[in-house]
């Protein structure tokens, strides 16, 4: 079933009497269970896009329905399944603890006592903030504060989640934890899963389908496979042990303490120089089509 339906939105604004279109023409649908990618540069046009689905700005022209209502003629079916952490979620109430951000949320949504402290809990354990439940926002690191308002979007149980880039502004560790936890996201939550990011490598791992957008028109949308095995580019990345003897004469490659790293295209050459001992892995790398649009 295609739980969203996105039909030619459309929205611009006044810059210097000229219309700028922010979304200009949008046709898609997002079938119940996708996890899907919105991917494009910053200024693309993911961010007025996610506010249009949740009602937050009025389109100029076009229409979006969820669960076959309009929007604009149904707001309440926004609020009743979707779940959105908007970029920098600054939902939060910094000077409060967990706990109480988690509570005040909880009555907002209605949700019934008998179920509170449970919801709760389990959203705390999966995300690994159990412990940190007594502790006022403002103390938590970046990463941490992006989990808490993900789980506030996520309390009342929607069936569409959706999360403007949510691995922004981490440090690499923060934000490598987010990718894993995106993927258990999507493992355990059986749900309808939106994630913007100007970050490829985010979408590729964690979404099945991908929707590109470009100076605020989608340029591509489908799976992530498809998209992959169409206009694939392989490349293998290799790493060695630096004490072995190897023979890398020619070929450009990176030396840390103990390893070797390089790149290559050509596998085969690569194999033929090198002491197969000195190997410790072999990875292959896709190169989506969806880079080429990030480049
Ligand atoms: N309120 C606004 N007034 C004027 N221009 C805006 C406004 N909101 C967004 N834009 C412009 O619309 C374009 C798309 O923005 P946005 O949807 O935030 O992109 P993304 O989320 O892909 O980075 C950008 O060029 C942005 O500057
Ligand atoms: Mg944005």
């Amino acid at each position: 079933m295609d739980i969203i339906k996105i039909n030619n939105a459309t929205k611009y604004y006044l810059i210097k009497k000229n219309k700028f279109y922010a979304n200009n023409n949008i046709s898609f649908n997002i079938k119940q269970g996708d996890i899907v990618g919105f991917l494009g540069k910053n200024g693309a046009g993911k961010t007025t896009l996610i506010k249009s689905i949740c009602n937050l700005i009025k389109l100029d022209s076009g229409s979006i329905s969820i669960k076959n209502k309009e929007i604009n003629k149904n707001p309440k079916v926004v609020h009743d399944n979707i779940g959105v952490v908007l970029e920098g979620a600054r939902n939060l109430y910094n000077f409060l603890t967990v706990d109480y951000n988690l509570r005040y949320f909880s009555y907002l949504n209605k949700i019934k006592d008998s179920q509170l402290e449970l919801r709760i809990k389990n959203l705390l354990e999966m995300f690994e903030l159990l412990e940190k439940r007594k502790e006022v926002v403002n103390n938590l690191s970046r990463g941490m504060q992006q989990k808490v308002a993900i789980i506030i979007a996520m309390l009342k149980n929607p069936d569409i989640l959706i999360l403007d880039e949510p691995t922004l502004g981490l440090d690499i560790v923060s934000k490598t934890k987010m990718k894993i936890l995106l993927k258990t996201l999507k493992d355990k939550y059986k749900k309808t899963i939106i994630i913007s990011s100007h970050d490829l490598d985010v979408i590729e791992n964690v979404c099945n389908k991908v929707v590109i957008f470009e100076k605020g028109k989608v340029i591509k949308y489908g799976s992530i496979s498809d998209l992959k095995l169409k206009e694939s580019e392989n490349r293998y990345e290799i790493i060695l042990k630096s004490s072995e003897a190897v023979n890398l004469k020619d070929i450009s490659y990176e030396k840390e303490e103990r390893i070797i790293k390089l790149e290559t295209a050509n596998l085969k050459e690569i194999l033929n120089k090198i002491n197969m001992n000195s190997i410790i892995k072999i990875e292959k790398k896709v190169k989506s089509y969806a880079h080429l649009y990030l480049t």
